[in-house]
């Protein structure tokens, strides 16, 4: 396994869980826009790379009733958890057909059969080490017009007010462990330049952020610091105490909370 993301070390892989589950629930009505207003289509062919436990998986498949996914993680462990979320039983029987292949798209000259219109990739690049096999592997199984949309973290967007040095020095400490597991926490900026030198074309871009102004800060705090809070090194009683700090300001109104993600789409000609 290569990057910063293994879920087998965790020792609480509910909570992890729970948490991709909220992060999908929180940006499910945004992301559908994206892909539709990128001309997302009922036959859409798409190819996911890091489905993890497939939350996302499942509202794609509802997009294209007439398509089919193939849904790519390089953990194993992804798999019945991925068949899980994806088994749509009984209750909707307008989805597309859906795959899974346990593979590592950041080796070199990945060869799939089959070629696709989409790709989505949601919180993958900033764990993955070599981001440039990764583009010219889905470049090579895009059809033309073929269009790959990223959804990545850029913790520059991540701050308070008032100002808060153990907030600043816990995120200076995760940045640090991620870029020595391969990751990168500030990808986000980043992904343009990267769709650019992979020879992508039509590239756009946009931030998206998210305060306490917007959602409740407790909820804000899980979703944007909860994969930090598995690799760093800091005490759970000092995570306590700073997280008990910034609640005490946020229910007095002082608080300013401010999270965001870059989406960068591409196209091949
Ligand atoms: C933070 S999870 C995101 C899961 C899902 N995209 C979501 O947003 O809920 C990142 C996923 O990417 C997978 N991953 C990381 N590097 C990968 C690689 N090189 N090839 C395929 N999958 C990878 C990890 O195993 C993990 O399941």
């Amino acid at each position: 396994m290569s990057g910063s993301y293994q879920l087998s070390k965790w020792d609480s892989k509910e909570e992890e869980l729970l948490r991709l589950q909220q992060q999908h629930l929180q940006f499910q009505k945004i992301e559908q826009q994206w892909l539709q207003d990128s001309g997302l289509e009922k036959s859409s062919r798409v190819l996911e790379i890091g489905c993890g436990p497939g939350f996302v998986s499942r509202s794609l498949l509802t997009l294209i009733p007439e398509g089919h996914l193939l849904s790519i993680d390089n953990d194993m462990e992804m798999e019945p958890l991925w068949k899980k979320n994806t088994d749509f039983g009984t209750q909707i029987s307008d989805h597309g057909s859906c795959e899974f292949q346990c593979l590592d798209f950041s080796i070199k000259d990945i060869k799939i059969d089959e070629t696709f219109d989409f790709c989505y990739l949601r919180f993958v690049f900033q764990h993955v080490k070599n981001l440039k096999n990764v583009l010219d592997n889905v470049k090579r199984h895009l059809k033309p017009q073929g269009k790959i949309i990223i959804v990545d973290s850029d913790d520059q967007l991540l701050f308070c007010h008032p100002h808060n040095h153990d907030l600043r020095q816990l995120l200076a400490q995760v940045q640090n462990t991620q870029r020595v597991l391969g990751g990168d926490r500030f990808v986000g900026r980043k992904l343009p330049d990267l769709l650019k030198q992979s020879d992508f074309t039509h590239v756009h871009f946009q931030s998206l952020t998210f305060t306490n102004g917007q959602y409740p800060f407790k909820e804000l705090w899980q979703l944007s610091m909860g994969y930090k809070m598995k690799i760093t090194r800091e005490s759970q009683s000092n995570i306590d105490q700073l997280l008990e700090c910034l609640s005490v300001l946020d229910k007095k109104k002082s608080l300013f909370f401010h999270v965001g993600v870059i989406v960068a789409i591409g196209t091949v000609l």
